[in-house]
This record gives C-alpha cells, sequence and structure tokens, in this order.
C-alpha cells in the first residue's frame, strides 16, 4: 500500500507512507502497461512535431532559411518589410508590393485610444520589466481589438490581425519603456520603415542611418528560427482555436524564460568585467577553470559558426567604435581558451554575442535587448499561428503516468470538506 489515512480530514491527496517514498518517474516509466504510450525524449529533442513551409536550421551547416532563402543573405541584403512580407505572405514581394505592404503596416501603428490610456500603468511599477509590461500590454491590446478565435476567421481576416499585432508590439513597448521613465510616448512617424520608427519610437530623435541599417539586420535575423520553444507554444495554443492574441501572449511567456529569451545583456556584462584587453585571456581562463560559462558562446544546435553571429560581427565592425573592436579581441581570446580548457566540444560565438554589441551602439539600452527579440519574433510566431491555423489539428500529446496503479481506493478518513 502507498498511502496511509490522513491525519487531516480535509487533506485531499493520498500521503505517501514514511517508509514508502512514492515511485521516482525513473523507476515508473520502467513500468509496463497496456495504456503506456511511446515515451519521446526528454525536451522533444530530435522529434519532429509539424510539417512547415517557413523555415528550418540546420546545426551542422550553420545554416538557417526563411522559406528557403538563407536568412543572413535576406538580412544583408533586404528590408525588414520585405522579409516579414516573405514570412507572413509566403513570397518575397514586387516592387508594387511592398509599397502596398509599406502602407498597410504603417497604417496598422495606432494604438486604440484605452490601450495608449493605461499604458503609464502597467509600465508605472518600480520593477518594471519591460518584457513583462509588454505581454501585459499585448493581452490589453488583443483584447482591444475584439480578437475572434483562429477557429471562427479565414486565413486573410488572421493574416490581416498578425500584420496588426506585428506591427503595433514596438509600439507598445517603446511608449511603455518612456511610461517608465515619465516621458510621453512617441508618436510612430508614417514615413520611416519599421526599423527607423522602431529607434525613433525609443529616442524621439531622428536616427542614424547607419543605425537603423545595423537594428534592422538583427531584427531579421531573429524573426525566426526554427521550431524554438515560443513557437511551439504559439502554435499549441492556436491549435486550441484560440485567438492570436492568446497565442502571442504565451509566446512571449515563453520566451521570458532565461533558457530560451535569454539574457543577450550578459555579454556585455562580460566585457565590461573584462575592462581592457590585457586582461582578457586571464579573466576567460579562470572563468572557464572555474566551471563557468562564457557569455556568448556555445549552442544547442550550431556546432559551427552560427551565421547570425557572423553577420552581427561584420555589423559591429562596420558600425565602429572601440567597443566593438574590444569585443572581436575578447571573442578570439575566447576561442582559444575555449580549445584550450574545452577540446573538442566544438563551441563557437553564438546570437547574443555580437547582438549586444550591435545594440548597444545604436542606442538601445540593456534591458530592452530581450523585448527587441521579443518584437522581431513576432514574425516568425505570427507566421507559425496562421500556418497552424490553416492545417489545424489540435495539438494534445500524452504522458507516461509513472505513479501507483490505479484506481487507488480512497483512503479512509476523507468526507466531503
Ligand atoms: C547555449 C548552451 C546552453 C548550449 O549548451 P549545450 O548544447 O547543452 O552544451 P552542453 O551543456 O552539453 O555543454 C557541452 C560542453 O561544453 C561546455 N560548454 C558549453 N558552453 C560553454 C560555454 N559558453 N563556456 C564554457 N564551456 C561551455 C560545457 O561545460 C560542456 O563541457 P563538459 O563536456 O566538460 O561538461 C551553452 O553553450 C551555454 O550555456 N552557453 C552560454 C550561455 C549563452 O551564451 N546562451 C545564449 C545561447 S544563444
Amino acid at each position: 500500500m502507498r498511502s496511509k489515512t490522513p491525519t487531516h480530514p480535509t487533506r485531499a491527496a493520498p500521503v505517501p507512507e514514511d517508509d514508502d517514498a512514492p515511485l521516482t518517474v525513473a523507476e515508473g516509466a520502467a513500468a509496463e502497461g497496456p495504456h503506456r504510450p511511446e515515451l519521446a525524449p526528454p525536451g522533444l529533442e530530435g522529434v519532429a512535431v509539424a510539417e512547415t513551409l517557413i523555415g528550418d536550421v540546420r546545426g551542422e551547416e550553420g545554416f538557417y532559411h526563411y522559406r528557403g532563402y538563407n536568412a543572413a543573405e535576406l538580412a544583408d541584403a533586404l528590408s525588414f518589410e520585405q522579409v516579414w512580407h516573405l514570412l507572413i505572405e509566403g513570397s518575397l514581394p514586387t516592387f508594387d508590393q511592398l509599397a502596398e505592404f509599406r502602407a498597410r503596416t504603417v497604417e496598422l501603428r495606432s494604438l486604440p485610444e484605452r490601450v495608449a490610456r493605461f499604458l503609464p500603468e502597467i509600465a508605472g511599477g518600480a520593477d518594471f520589466v519591460p518584457l513583462n509590461a509588454l505581454r501585459t500590454a499585448v493581452s490589453l491590446a488583443a483584447d482591444a481589438f475584439g480578437l475572434q478565435p483562429v477557429l471562427d476567421i479565414g486565413p486573410a481576416e488572421l493574416r490581416g490581425q498578425a500584420l496588426r499585432m506585428t506591427a503595433i508590439v514596438p509600439v507598445l513597448l517603446m511608449a511603455l519603456f518612456r511610461a517608465h521613465r515619465g516621458k510621453p510616448m512617441v508618436e510612430p512617424d508614417p514615413d520611416l520603415g519599421y526599423a527607423a520608427s522602431f529607434l525613433q519610437m525609443l529616442t524621439g530623435n531622428r536616427p542614424d542611418a547607419p543605425h537603423v541599417r545595423a537594428v534592422e539586420k538583427y531584427l531579421i535575423l531573429t524573426m525566426d528560427h526554427g521550431f524554438n520553444a515560443s513557437t511551439f507554444t504559439a502554435r499549441v495554443i492556436a491549435s486550441t482555436g484560440a485567438d492570436i492574441g492568446s497565442a502571442l501572449v504565451g509566446a512571449i511567456g515563453a520566451l521570458s524564460g532565461p533558457l530560451h529569451g535569454g539574457a543577450p545583456s550578459r555579454a556585455l556584462q562580460t566585457l565590461d568585467e573584462i575592462g581592457t584587453a590585457d586582461r582578457a585571456y586571464a579573466y576567460l581562463r579562470a572563468k572557464v577553470e572555474s566551471g563557468e560559462r562564457l557569455m556568448g558562446f556555445g549552442h544547442r544546435v550550431y556546432k559551427t559558426d552560427d551565421p547570425r553571429s557572423t553577420l552581427l560581427r561584420a555589423v559591429a565592425l562596420e558600425m565602429g567604435g572601440e567597443q566593438a573592436k574590444f569585443a572581436q579581441h575578447v571573442e578570439e581570446t575566447a576561442l582559444q581558451v575555449l580549445n584550450e580548457l574545452k577540446p573538442g566540444r566544438r563551441l563557437y560565438t553564438n546570437v547574443e554575442f555580437y547582438g549586444g554589441v550591435v545594440m548597444n551602439t545604436a542606442g538601445i539600452p540593456r534591458e530592452m535587448f530581450t523585448p527587441t527579440f521579443a518584437c522581431s519574433r513576432m514574425v516568425g510566431w505570427t507566421a507559425a499561428i496562421c500556418e497552424q491555423a490553416a492545417h489545424n489539428r489540435l495539438i494534445r500529446p500524452s504522458a507516461v503516468y509513472v505513479g501507483p496503479q490505479p484506481p487507488l481506493p480512497l483512503p479512509p478518513g476523507y468526507s466531503y470538506g
């Protein structure tokens, strides 16, 4: 027997015997039974759960793509709007389509009055976390737009909602950031493209063209990246037929986890701590020797150069400034240290290392790094939601129950309470 009579009659769950610990998951997983579904590996690693036309990541090759086009090449050559069109509409826009798409998405940037009025309230707390505030504001905006369940609308209407939510997110984010500092929001300028408008709404000033282009490349590079955790989350919620706002709020929640959205500012912290070039080797070696990880290095999927870091290194160096040169020195030293102390682990620079340098040089504050990532990832999330809705089947996996053999008799001493 694996449970005992409770000492407190209102206690609702069986209490394990003191000398009879409950089965661990590992013990239970060994149990055989007629109802046992096949168990996927932890974290679903290596398991394909959908077919997609949006893109994928080829870690061994150091390559990822959006609808077949090399994502790094797209970021280097095209505008945010062109790649946004590619991901959400399924094709690169013609000249006329692009003009129409730009005009349409600029119009979608305006905030409903009742949302704008409430933003200072959301941003007011002393412990303001921009991504959490954004998650709340996205929920509010979705409600104000009266978004219906995806199950009840057609693909064109859903794509319209997807564009609206993507267009509105930087407006919400910058308004929240400024409200927290007691500053009025900067209305989006219809003459500016997504990236320029992004920076202008942050500072209130006309941004430098090289900064706009650098941030635009970062934003394009981070629009999508295979079937990551937040994209999966968005698809699970969309598969229930819920509205797109719910799916996006869930995706932002998943992104907020340190294992996903991470903390791109931590790589910059490393640069700050090192301080001067001559200290790099000793600092980095001591870190790795003490068992710590070097921020901005290593990746679960890329076992060769991360194509995002390759392009962002070039972008950072092109932007100029002491920090980029210093970062390059630290990167080279870190790779040398990793090679010496972690040989054969195939550790390379990841997106966070130069991503932080690029955003910092363009004037984006550190606490806005992950929210900036959320803005660009809206494109990937919304594309995934549209794809899910178009070929929907409720995502409803199983779990292997590994507890005591049911049905358990209700322990004596329990009554309604
Ligand atoms: C990204 C990350 C979580 C991927 O980890 P992973 O694929 O699970 O790799 P593992 O944890 O299996 O590590 C394999 C080996 O490489 C080492 N390693 C991995 N990343 C390392 C890093 N950044 N610095 C030093 N050593 C590292 C591990 O210590 C381990 O060494 P061991 O074999 O001696 O135990 C990991 O590389 C990391 O923590 N990087 C630093 C944080 C970071 O930059 N995150 C942003 C990712 S975009």
